[in-house]
């Protein structure tokens, strides 16, 4: 998949030079190897059985960069971060996106997990999505700090809304970044352009 601005190449904190790119749908294995990496605790908050061979097919199916684009970090061939951006066509949520973001835990804490977060931000705004939300339990500081510095802030709290690995009910923070001043100041450029008619 092509899209403007990508492959999009990043210095790390510790000088490490990864690229950002739209996922592919060869990147099936890879895209697993990363994910099955991932201690169990983590996985359960992530939206799918993303470990399973079955999830990663049927992700990779519906990557089709209209209702689901996913961009990976790439560092020396192997797949070192993700985010995914989940968003309808049609309906009275079609100016909302949710997003999704996980980053290997030996290249945690330099940056990448904000890069990756920025650059989807940024080609959400760019697809015409108006607000994005997060769903983040409240002991995954990192997520919330991470998106806390994109311009999210809490905006409800769903009690008891998922189980850990231990069975235990967790509350959830849903976070929002409401984008839409970014499309009312290019309408507004728009409509206050008038053409001189010669
Ligand atoms: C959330 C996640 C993607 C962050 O990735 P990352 O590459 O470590 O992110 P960054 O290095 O850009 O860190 C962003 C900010 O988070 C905060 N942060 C990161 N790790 C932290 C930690 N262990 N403790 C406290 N704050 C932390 C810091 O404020 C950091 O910014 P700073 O380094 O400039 O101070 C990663 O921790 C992860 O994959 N977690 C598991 C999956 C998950 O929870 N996803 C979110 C739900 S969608």
């Amino acid at each position: 998949m092509h899209l403007e601005g990508f492959p999009q190449p990043v210095t790390l904190r510790d000088g490490a030079h990864v690229v950002i790119r739209p996922l592919r749908a060869i990147d099936g294995s890879e895209l697993l190897e990363f994910y099955r990496a991932f201690p169990e605790e983590e996985r359960q908050f992530l939206r799918d059985d993303v470990s399973s061979p079955e999830w990663v097919d049927r992700f990779l199916k519906k990557v089709d960069f209209e209702e689901v684009v996913s961009l990976v970090a790439e560092l020396d061939g192997a797949v070192v971060g993700e985010t995914t951006l989940y968003r309808t066509r049609y309906g009275w949520t079609r100016h909302v996106g949710e997003i999704r973001v996980a980053v290997a835990h030996a290249i945690r804490r330099k940056g990448l997990g904000t890069a990756l977060a920025r650059s989807l931000v940024k080609l959400a705004t760019n697809l015409g999505i108006e607000k994005m939300v997060v769903q983040v339990v409240e002991s995954q500081i990192a997520a919330r700090r991470t998106f806390e510095k994109l311009g999210f802030a809490q905006e409800a709290t769903l009690r008891a809304h998922v189980k850990d690995v231990r069975g235990m009910k967790r509350d959830v923070m849903v976070m929002s970044n409401d984008v839409s001043h970014i499309w009312e100041a290019m309408e507004a450029m728009v409509s206050d352009y008038s053409p001189t008619v010669e």
